[in-house]
């Protein structure tokens, strides 16, 4: 394993906690690459369990949080909405934080002169989503209510 690279991150980092953000998802044995990010130093990880959503990847983000407790946070993320929340904190009942953009849904561009023969990338060129507070009210209350259910 190539140490210098992320040494060099949590050492500029260093009192801050790092999140390793989201390569354990492609990784060829999360559960491996879960121990090298622990021995390293970080203090969270961000995964939707290496599939292509938290709900989706729920077995695997359950068998990391087993392996790093007390160790390394794990935080799931990708694709947590008002409406999967509820089901992602009640089958993670060790769980005390997660990760959501909050956002609503699409939106059009105000862009007046538009060219459509080519992108600029992967998402529409057009159109956005933004963090709207309602999203982000409601994400807090669910987790207040499922969190004050288990203490
Ligand atoms: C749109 O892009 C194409 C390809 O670059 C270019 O030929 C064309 O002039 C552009 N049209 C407008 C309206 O900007
Ligand atoms: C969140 O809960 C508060 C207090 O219970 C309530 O007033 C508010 O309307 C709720 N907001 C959303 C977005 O659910």
């Amino acid at each position: 394993m190539q140490h210098s690279l992320s040494f060099f991150l949590l050492d500029i980092a260093n009192p801050l906690p790092v999140t390793f953000h989201r390569a354990i998802d492609v990784s060829l044995n999360p559960k491996t690459s879960l121990e090298d990010i622990i021995e390293l130093g970080f203090s969270r990880v961000l995964t939707s369990g290496g599939q292509p959503s938290a709900i989706k990847g729920l077995p695997l983000i359950s068998e990391l949080t087993s392996m790093g407790a007390g160790r390394i946070i794990v935080m799931p993320g990708g694709g947590i909405t008002p409406d999967n929340l509820e089901l992602i904190l009640k089958e993670l009942p060790e769980l005390r934080e997660f990760h959501g953009s909050g956002s609503g849904a699409w939106k059009e561009s105000r862009m007046e002169h538009r060219n459509d023969s080519l992108r600029m990338g992967l998402s529409p060129d057009y159109a956005y989503k933004e963090t709207e507070a309602n999203t982000v009210l409601n994400l807090v209350n669910i987790s207040k209510r499922i969190w004050n259910e288990n203490t």
